[in-house]
């Protein structure tokens, strides 16, 4: 309440400050120097030697992300939890999959249940086409990382794993080992699969686990926003970004922000250990990376669909985020597990001051944009619930 207080007479000062002096040299922008370690996305997007996107791949996959055959029980599609009406994320801490019901914040278990959450809070999937991009705009996409761990590489292999994942897709139907088998044999028992398949893969036996991975693949890769007004301000528009939003690039890159979110996805795709706060809704400690309690740094953009935030969902606002670079700024960290000692020096020697963090969110909201096609299918080749068991 306090805080909120002076935030508020600060503003007063702040706008008051503004409009007395109408003087717009006032707006510090950014040296190039300081600034050339972030940067637009590019305005299009690398497939692999071995995927070049075709529509036919495309629009394959759109039906395949959207299509619940993928799991177990019929009733979890990947747009279960990646949904376009919430970003391609969704708004929950931690991911319901098998047997919940609902979308994004009110999705819940159905009753009995005996299905863990996930462990994990889910990313968005825009823009990760772009995941692992260098400073310079480098990318290999059979290289790109995925996960809060790093643990599967390319958009290819990824669209794999939830469908071998427990509590995500598959549930008590199959064993781990041969659930990507009877998926398979499930899609090929269906027609449409067949001609779409043949029509986006070629050859006789065209439905493979390879090809599912592939489509998916192909269709994400069209998932991109690379227009929000921070690409443009890089691009030259000047005009693009407000005086508070500068403001806010400013502190982001005077207080340290950069060390890790760096880069055209504003991240390093490395992992550090940084205490976010024990998620009391596991039945155990989730030890991130290597058993470490690193995690990977997340990209910033789209944020506005990323909430709850961290790895674990623990941190609700932009605000409780800042505040919490802001403790540990202060020498406070905040897992139970961890000493301070072990916490990455790049994030306990951060300098984010109480009155930085308003300026800071300002700025984080102009990385925000969508791709312009993301239309939900009317039915899917299976006739099962599009989207899975979400109305
Ligand atoms: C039950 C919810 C759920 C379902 C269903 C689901 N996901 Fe996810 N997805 C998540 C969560 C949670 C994460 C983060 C997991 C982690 O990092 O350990 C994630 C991460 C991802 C990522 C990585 C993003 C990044 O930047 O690293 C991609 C890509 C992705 N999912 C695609 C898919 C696809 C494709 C499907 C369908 C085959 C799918 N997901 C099904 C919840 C889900
Ligand atoms: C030491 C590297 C490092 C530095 C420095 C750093 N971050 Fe982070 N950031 C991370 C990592 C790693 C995470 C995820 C931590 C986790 O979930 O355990 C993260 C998470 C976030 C998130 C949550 C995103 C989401 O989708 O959940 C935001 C917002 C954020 N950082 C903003 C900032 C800002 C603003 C600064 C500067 C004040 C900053 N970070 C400094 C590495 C860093």
């Amino acid at each position: 309440m306090g805080k909120n207080l002076v935030v508020f007479v600060f503003g007063i000062i702040l706008f008051s400050a503004c409009h007395s002096s109408s003087d717009s040299k006032k707006i510090v922008r950014p040296a190039p120097d300081d600034i050339s370690v972030l940067g637009a996305l590019p305005l299009t997007v690398s497939t692999p030697i071995n995927n070049p996107s075709t529509p036919e791949k495309i629009e394959l996959g759109r039906l395949l992300f959207f299509d619940p055959i993928l799991s177990g029980n019929k009733d979890v599609a990947c747009a279960t939890c990646h949904h376009p009406d919430y970003g391609f994320a969704e708004s929950l801490d931690l991911s319901i999959g098998v047997n919940g019901t609902g979308l994004g914040g009110s999705r819940n278990f159905k009753q009995p249940n005996d299905i863990p959450f996930v462990k994990r809070n889910s990313q968005s999937i825009i823009n990760t086409a772009f995941n692992g991009i260098t400073n310079s705009g480098m990318i290999d996409p059979l290289q790109s990382p995925m996960f809060w761990d790093l643990r599967v590489k390319s958009l290819e292999s990824q669209s794999l794993e939830p469908i071998k994942a427990f509590e995500e897709m598959r549930g008590h139907a199959f064993m781990e080992n041969n659930a990507l088998a009877k998926v398979i044999s499930r899609l090929k028992e269906i027609e449409d699969y067949r001609k779409l398949f043949k029509k986006a893969f070629g050859g006789q036996d065209a439905i493979t686990k390879d090809n599912l991975g592939k489509a998916i693949a192909a269709y994400e890769r069209t998932l991109v926003g690379n227009n929000s007004r921070f690409d443009q301000y890089m691009r030259g528009n000047t005009a693009a970004l407000t005086r508070n939003e500068l403001e806010g690039l400013r502190l982001f890159l005077k207080d340290g922000c950069t060390k890790c979110h760096h880069g055209p996805m504003f991240s390093d795709y490395k992992t550090h250990v940084m205490g976010v706060p024990e998620q009391e809704k596991l039945r155990y400690s989730d030890s991130g990376y290597a058993k470490s309690y690193a995690f990977r740094t997340p990209s910033l953009r789209n944020l506005l669909h990323t909430y709850p935030y961290m790895h674990n969902g623990k941190l609700k606002s932009l605000e409780n985020v800042l505040e919490f670079y802001e403790d540990l700024s202060g020498g406070k960290q905040a897992n139970s597990r961890l000493q301070f000692s072990q916490i990455d020096p790049l994030v306990s020697n951060l300098n984010v001051d109480f009155k930085d963090i308003a300026f800071i969110v300002e700025f984080l909201g102009a990385l925000n944009d969508e791709p312009l096609e993301k239309s939900i299918p009317a039915r899917v080749p299976s006739h099962l619930l599009v989207g899975g068991n979400i109305h």
